[in-house]
This record gives C-alpha cells, sequence and structure tokens, in this order.
C-alpha cells in the first residue's frame, strides 16, 4: 500500500506474536491446543505487588509522571543495581520506560544513523534485528552453535567487530535458547570489547533471576569496570515479577544516552504507567520469596521438557541454565513426510505440521536466526507441558 512509510517494508510483524494468535484462533475454533509460543509467566502477579497498585490508585497516583520514571522507583532501581550486580548509578542515570522492550527501542532510536551496524549474536530475541533496522541501523548477527551452548566465542565477536559497530546486544539468560553466559565465558568477551572503545554493549538482563542449579548470574559492567562508561544495563519486573501486562522495564547507563532516550520517549509514549510505576517499587523492594517458588517449579519443567523431547525421533535438546525456554534441534525431522503427506523442508513446515496434526504451537527457530530448531516456551502448566511434549513425541514418531 504505497501510503504506508518505507521504514515498514524493512520489519516484519514479531513471529511469537504470530504463533501465539494463529494457536488462539484454533482453540476459538474448537481445537484443543496447547499454546507454547508466548514468553511470560503463567503465574499470577504476587498479592504485596496488585496490592501496592491498589493503594496507588486510591492514593490518587493517576496523573502524568515524570518522563522516564517517578523518583521512587528511580531509586529502587538504584537501589537494587547495587544490591545484586554491585553496580553504582544516580538515579540521574537510571531510565524507565513502559516494559524493556520500549527501553531497548529508545535506545536504538536515541543512537543509531544509517548504516550504524549492531551485533546480534543468533538465536536471538526476536525483536532485536527488526529494532534495530527501524532505527536505521545494520543488524550483524553472530550465529552460535548448539555445540557451544548457544553461546558467542570471543573470536567470532572480535571477527564480527568493524568501525562501524556501534553496539552489541548481550541477553543472558537467553531468549530464545535460554543459554546463560558464567563469569568465564562473559569475561572472555569483555575482554574483546575492552580493546574496541567504539563499541557500547546493551546488555539486556530480563531473565536474571530465572536461572537453575546454582547459576551465578552476572552482568558485563559488573565483571568489567572498564565498560561501566559505554554499557546500558537493562531489566524489568515483566518476568521475574510476573508482570507482562504492567508494561514496566528500566535501565541504568552515563547520563548522556539516559537524557536523549528520555527525550525519545517524551515525544512518543511520555511516562509508563502510574500505576504500574508504583507496583514495581514494591516489586523490586519487597518480598522476593516467591522468586525461587517459581524457579523450582521452572527448573522441573525444564527438565522434564529436555527429558522428554530427547526421546523424541529427531530431536535433540540440550538442557539450558536459564529463561524459560528450551531450543531443541528439529534437524533430524527434515526432509521426511508428515502423516498429512506433507514434506517438511524446514522447521516452519516443522511446527506448522505439529501444530495442524497435534495442536501444539511452537515457534521456529530461524524466526529467532537460526535453524532447523524451534522454542518451547515452558511457562506453562506442567500437566499441559507433559501433554505437549507426549504429543511431540507421537509426531516425530509418526514422520516417515
Ligand atoms: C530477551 C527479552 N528482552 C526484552 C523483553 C521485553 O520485555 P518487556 O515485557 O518488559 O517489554 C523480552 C520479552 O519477551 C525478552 O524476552
Amino acid at each position: 500500500m504505497v501510503f504506508l512509510a518505507d521504514s515498514l517494508k524493512r520489519i516484519k510483524p514479531s513471529a511469537t506474536i504470530a504463533v501465539t494468535d494463529k494457536a488462539r484462533a484454533l482453540k476459538a475454533a474448537g481445537r484443543n491446543v496447547i499454546g507454547l509460543g508466548a514468553g511470560e509467566p503463567d503465574f499470577d502477579t504476587p498479592g504485596n505487588i496488585k496490592l501496592a497498585a491498589i493503594n496507588a490508585i486510591e492514593r490518587g497516583e493517576t496523573k502524568y509522571t515524570n518522563v522516564d520514571g517517578i523518583a521512587e522507583l528511580k531509586a529502587a532501581v538504584v537501589r537494587k543495581f547495587k544490591r545484586e550486580n554491585n553496580l553504582d548509578y544516580k538515579p540521574s542515570q537510571i531510565t524507565v520506560g513502559t516494559g524493556g522492550k520500549q527501553v531497548i527501542y529508545n535506545a536504538l532510536m536515541a543512537t543509531l544513523n544509517p548504516g550504524d551496524e549492531v551485533i546480534i549474536p543468533a538465536p536471538y530475541w526476536v525483536s532485536y534485528p527488526d529494532m534495530v533496522l527501524l532505527a536505521g541501523g545494520e543488524p550483524v548477527a553472530v550465529v552460535t552453535t548448539m555445540e557451544s551452548g548457544f553461546k558467542m566465542k570471543p573470536e567470532a565477536l572480535e571477527r564480527a567487530i568493524t568501525p562501524k559497530t556501534k553496539w552489541i546486544i548481550l541477553n543472558s539468560p537467553s531468549n530464545p535458547t535460554g543459554a546463560a553466559y558464567t563469569r568465564t565465558e562473559l569475561k572472555a568477551l569483555t575482554d574483546v570489547l575492552v580493546q574496541h572503545p567504539h563499541v557500547w554493549v546493551m546488555t539486556d538482563d530480563m531473565y536474571e533471576h530465572l536461572v537453575y542449579d546454582d547459576f551465578a548470574f552476572t552482568t558485563p559492567a559488573e565483571i568489567e569496570p572498564k565498560l561501566y562508561e559505554r554499557t546500558l544495563t537493562l531489566n524489568g519486573v515483566s518476568k521475574a515479577y510476573c508482570m507482562t501486562g504492567w508494561r514496566i522495564g528500566y535501565a541504568g547507563g552515563p547520563e548522556p544516552l539516559i537524557k536523549a532516550m528520555a527525550v525519545i520517549q517524551s515525544q512518543s509514549t511520555s511516562n509508563p504507567c502510574s500505576i504500574a510505576q508504583w507496583a514495581s517499587v514494591e516489586a523490586l523492594e519487597g518480598p522476593q520469596d516467591f522468586i525461587p517458588v517459581h524457579n523450582k517449579i521452572f527448573k522441573e519443567r525444564r527438565d522434564l521438557c529436555v527429558s522428554m523431547l530427547n526421546q523424541a525421533k529427531g530431536i535433540q535438546c540440550p538442557k539450558p541454565e536459564g529463561a524459560f525456554y528450551v531450543f531443541p534441534s528439529c534437524a533430524g525431522t527434515i526432509d521426511k513426510t508428515s502423516p498429512n503427506g506433507r514434506k517438511i523442508a524446514n522447521d516452519q513446515d516443522f511446527v506448522t505440521e505439529l501444530l495442524e496434526s497435534e495442536g501444539v504451537a511452537v515457534v521456529q527457530g530461524s524466526a529467532f536466526g537460526l535453524g532447523p530448531a524451534f522454542r518451547i516456551s515452558y511457562a506453562t502448566r506442567t500437566e499441559d507441558l507433559e501433554e505437549a511434549c507426549t504429543r511431540i513425541q507421537r509426531f516425530c514418531g509418526s514422520l516417515q
């Protein structure tokens, strides 16, 4: 349509949202569908956080706020970064946006000029490359392998850096693989970055609290203080606090960058929801004891998925360190024929046939920059997960 902007031609709608919508439509049509596409916890927002929101409404905290966050939330974020990441930020170095998504978007819009490159290890969260493209930059994918645990090697990072590199986006634990860098692995990457002062680091720590088996989370500016002046440390309440719908994300970074991001926000959405901001103060400052309770359940579900998927014919599923995703390879199913008589040429075909034959909705790995594979979000009821894995086993077993 000629009326639409050219910039729209550079991007595509989110594949994860597309799968969720398709599963919802099939369900509405009466099909028994198990959706493993959505990246959000199935747990409800904890009661103390809901109550903080109700209290905020009753106090009349229902007006416009400071564009990039109320002072109370910025102060809570400052304390969080100190307490959990040993990072010192001043309130003027903190920004709060409508979800982590808006914070990333603001940072890219505020910094990218045409031709600027952004290094993104693949598999990546679907939105990174498209946001870079929308902001006029060039995403540079560095493809990792299952054998390397989906982690970027320092040599690969070194090779990807050019004079045009503006950012690298790191995401550990990762969506879609669940892979998380150990301190030693991350240090190897920060050692490379120290040598390239023109490259800034955007670290998306959204899944910080979702790690299992005593894994110790770390973040680049904590490991390598030399990177502090050029790192944006990003986080949010969506995943750990089960607050995806509340839409609050935040970041700490150098003041000039934070100010520029606020300018973008001031001319687009203005402040994030006042009520959700007050709820987020409670999330960060209130009891944290539900996190290990949730993590115990997530870990059991991860182990269930890994074990059941590895018993499915043609599937190979590594065990990730964190988040609530597994990213199995379906290489062993390619070129086979489904019970409907259709050939599976790639992972897109695999997920389509799986949805049509067995009513299990997953997302194709190629949407995240690495196939043939698929992503399962195990943030769903354990019984549904078990049933879904049984159906995947049956589907794979039926391929000829
Ligand atoms: C890696 C990653 N970063 C950022 C986000 C965005 O989170 P929010 O809901 O806070 O916008 C998500 C959500 O799926 C994610 O997986």
